[in-house]
């Protein structure tokens, strides 16, 4: 895993939307994994002023999101449909055929997971997935307890989880229940994984997730057995981490390798 440490929420964003830059740019038909939350607003801000004054193409990305809310239609402004949407989507050209959100409102539940673990097979896998980290460990929406091989299914949040995302609705009566997600699994399967936090309130589940036991109580911490993972922090999330000093200088000076001579 590696860890970079930047200043501040807007210096984490800007080198996330570098990293998926660098991906866009190598392959412009990259598959991208997308998150939503707030953490990834900042990003996704600088990926649109890429695409704005430097001309970042988006017109061959695929894209595939973590979860959706079960009951939420894409027109409800909580849906995660409609956050893309309005933070990404709406102002890159991407081509709507290309984007994949979880349906919120579905008939069949388990017809509808099988499918979209398809769809993200027939496109070629994901090459880089983007992810947050909730406060109890989940990566997307498994919850504590989440079997680390987990596939694409429905799950029910955890009562914490609804109160944390109840700042974004209008009380907490109103925050679905149940979520579909992909599962550790699938996220597992991607080429390369970026992950990014910010904020004291991230620190102690940061610290556990990087330095702590492989558990599925905090299911971020498998990716320590994934082998292309960046974890981009704040220096208040990274605050409880025991190898800070160490990840940055192993950043620091991860270019001195290019001039590295054989005597
Ligand atoms: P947040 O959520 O970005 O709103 O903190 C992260 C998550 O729950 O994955």
């Amino acid at each position: 895993m590696e860890v970079i440490i930047t200043k501040d929420y807007d210096e984490m964003s800007k080198e996330a939307a570098k990293i998926i830059r660098e991906q866009i740019v190598s392959k412009p038909n990259s598959v991208l994994g997308l998150a939503t939350g707030g953490t990834p607003i900042g990003t996704y801000k600088e990926l649109v002023r890429m695409h704005k004054e430097e001309g970042l193409d988006f017109c061959k990305v695929v894209t595939f999101n973590l979860d959706e809310y079960i009951g939420l239609p894409p027109s409800h402004d909580q849906s995660y449909y409609y956050f893309m949407w309005e933070n990404l989507f709406k102002h890159v050209n991407i081509n709507p055929e290309n984007v994949h959100v979880p349906a919120g409102i579905i008939a069949d539940f388990e017809a509808y997971c099988n499918w979209y673990e398809e769809e993200i097979k027939k496109a070629g896998g994901i090459d880089l997935q983007l992810l947050g980290i909730g406060g109890d460990g989940h990566i997307a929406f498994n919850e504590p307890g989440s079997s680390l091989t987990s596939r694409t299914r429905i799950v029910t949040l955890f009562e914490q989880t609804r109160k944390d995302n109840a700042r974004f609705f209008k009380s907490i009566d109103e925050v679905p229940y149940f979520a579909i997600t992909m599962g550790v699994g699938t996220i597992m399967e991607a080429k390369k994984i970026l992950l990014i936090a910010n904020g004291k309130k991230k620190a102690k589940v940061v610290a556990e997730f990087i330095e702590g036991p492989i558990t599925s109580m905090i299911t971020a911490s498998v990716l320590q057995l994934h082998p292309n993972c960046t974890v981009v922090l704040d220096e208040e999330a990274a605050s409880e981490l025991k190898y800070a000093k160490e990840y940055r200088w192993m950043y620091e000076n991860k270019n001195r390798i290019k001039d590295f001579q054989f005597k």
